[in-house]
């Protein structure tokens, strides 16, 4: 067992020097030109990313820069990347290519790359030598010395790498610039320990390592103080919180402490692995007050043959008993999951096996990809499937799961849901948008001031991706 990976005090504490500095740079700035310098965070990747970069527009404002929501507008570009797949990878170095005529049009302009990919050396030289325009590049282990990197190249002029930490700690106390007033990330672990054969998270973001109860009580609570509704606890693993600790308790005792905060507010968790889906976590979800009956399980497979060359450390009969079991204790609990389709030496039989899967488990949603081989994982060395053999398994999974999926969701035609409401749907102006406990998308016609509250919601029809009815 491992003792605590806090980040020491002193190290946060000495940031704040740096931070000072900036403000005091930027107060000046802002004195000669009656505005702030602007501050552009552009995220790649998953919550885990967004939760980052909302501590970095955090560490942005309190140095003094004003959040700005157009790249052209800004002194400052801090681009968040990800490294899971290669798509995210080309995306983000494209975006980066884009920003060097702001540079060219205001050579006073600061941009940062960190993220993910600046954890992998070729990422690292890819930068160096393909974009010398970047003036400092961190990752993910370094996320709290971003004040003084800024002040390094501001003070020094020359263009700095920052190397990974020797050992990945939580940092507390970071400042957060939460994007939403009523949906709030709250990061609770990070890194990962598990290695599975396709995956670069535990290349890129270290070992795990968890935050402490105290701390994360204390930031929920303040969060359903200041009115959040809708509270998702983070981590790469999030089902493994404190395994990697002498603290005493883990993640199901966790949540049974967050539910009783008192308050009118749903509070979920992602992303799970099999491994650590536990009877008790079940047995604490199903008599909460305020966890969302809702599972994110990465099943990745249906075939105990690549799940096993997967290193995933489960075969699909441990896997279905754990759905088994949460069906038992939660009979209206929404089961999502992540399938990885032409992982290297998967047969027509393997993959006929994540059908089979699919229609005995009948997800609610799943989040499908096609294997991307990651430099450094042991999958990316194997025997790989041909792409158009992938492209046609993919598009055969996703058939069957948009008939299921569908299915899924006109079994709520007719019941009465809570939603949260977002406000005005982003692709159809006539409409609200808000989510059920289930994290479902519901369509229905709201007003102004539905936004950031739950309203009452019968669906009246569905197809595979949503709800669609009206607010009672
Ligand atoms: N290729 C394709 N999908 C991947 N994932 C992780 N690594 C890869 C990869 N190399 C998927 C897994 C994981 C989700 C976040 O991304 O399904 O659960
Ligand atoms: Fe990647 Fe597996 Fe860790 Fe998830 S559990 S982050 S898929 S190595």
């Amino acid at each position: 067992m491992e003792k605590r990976r806090i980040l020491p005090p002193e190290e946060t504490e000495a940031q704040k020097k740096h931070i000072a500095w900036m403000r005091a740079n930027n107060d000046c700035y802002l004195a000669e030109n009656g505005c702030r310098r602007g501050a552009f965070v552009l995220t790649f990747g998953c919550q885990q990313n967004e939760a980052d970069s909302e501590k970095l527009a955090g560490l942005c404002e309190e140095m003094g820069y004003a959040i700005v929501d157009e790249p052209a507008d800004a002194e400052l570009i801090v681009v968040n990347t990800c490294a899971i797949r290669e798509h995210a990878e080309q995306k983000a170095l494209s975006i980066v290519g884009q920003y060097k005529h702001l540079k060219t049009k205001n050579p006073a302009l600061i941009i940062a790359v960190c993220g993910c990919m600046m954890a992998q050396e070729h990422r690292r030289n890819d930068i160096k030598f393909r974009y010398p325009y970047v003036d400092f590049i961190l990752g993910p282990s370094s996320l709290h010395r971003f004040p003084q990197l800024l002040c390094e190249k501001l003070e020094k002029g020359r263009r700095l790498y920052c190397p990974e930490e020797a050992e990945y700690l939580v940092a507390e106390g970071l400042p957060i610039r939460r994007e939403s007033n009523y949906r709030a990330w709250v990061s609770i672990m990070y890194g990962c320990n598990n290695f599975c054969s396709y995956c670069i998270v535990p290349y890129v973001r270290g070992r795990e390592r968890s935050r402490e109860m105290g701390e994360i009580v204390k930031e929920v609570r303040d969060l359903v103080a200041h009115g959040y509704r809708d509270i998702t606890l983070l981590g790469q693993n999030v089902n493994s919180y404190a395994k990697d600790s002498d603290y005493g308790y883990d993640f199901a005792d966790l949540l049974a402490e967050l539910d009783t905060i008192e308050g009118d507010y749903v509070l979920r968790f992602m992303t799970s692995h099999p491994k650590d889906a536990s009877r008790k976590l079940i047995d604490v979800m199903a008599e909460s007050k305020h966890i969302a009956h809702q599972f994110h399980l990465p099943m990745q497979s249906g075939s105990d043959a690549i799940l096993k060359a997967m290193n995933r450390r489960y075969d699909t009969e441990k896997y279905l008993g754990i759905v088994d079991y949460m069906r038992e204790r939660m009979p209206d609990v929404t089961l999502t999951s992540d399938i990885i389709v032409g992982f290297p030496g998967e047969t027509e039989v393997d993959f006929e096996g994540t059908l089979a899967m699919l229609r005995r488990v009948r997800f609610d949603m799943l989040y499908s990809f096609i294997y991307s081989p990651r430099k450094g994982t042991p999958a990316a060395e194997m025997e790989q499937v041909p792409q158009t053999v992938k492209n046609a398994r993919f598009d055969r999974l996703l058939a069957l799961q948009n008939e299921i999926g569908k299915e899924k969701n006109q079994a709520l035609v007719g019941r009465t849901l809570r939603v949260l409401c977002d406000g005005v749907s982003k692709n159809n102006d006539a409409l609200y948008s808000g989510r059920t406990e289930g994290n479902k998308i519901a369509f229905f016609e709201g007003a102004p001031n539905d936004t950031g509250c739950f309203v009452d919601f019968v669906a009246e029809r569905a197809d595979a991706y949503a709800l669609y009815g009206k607010k009672i």
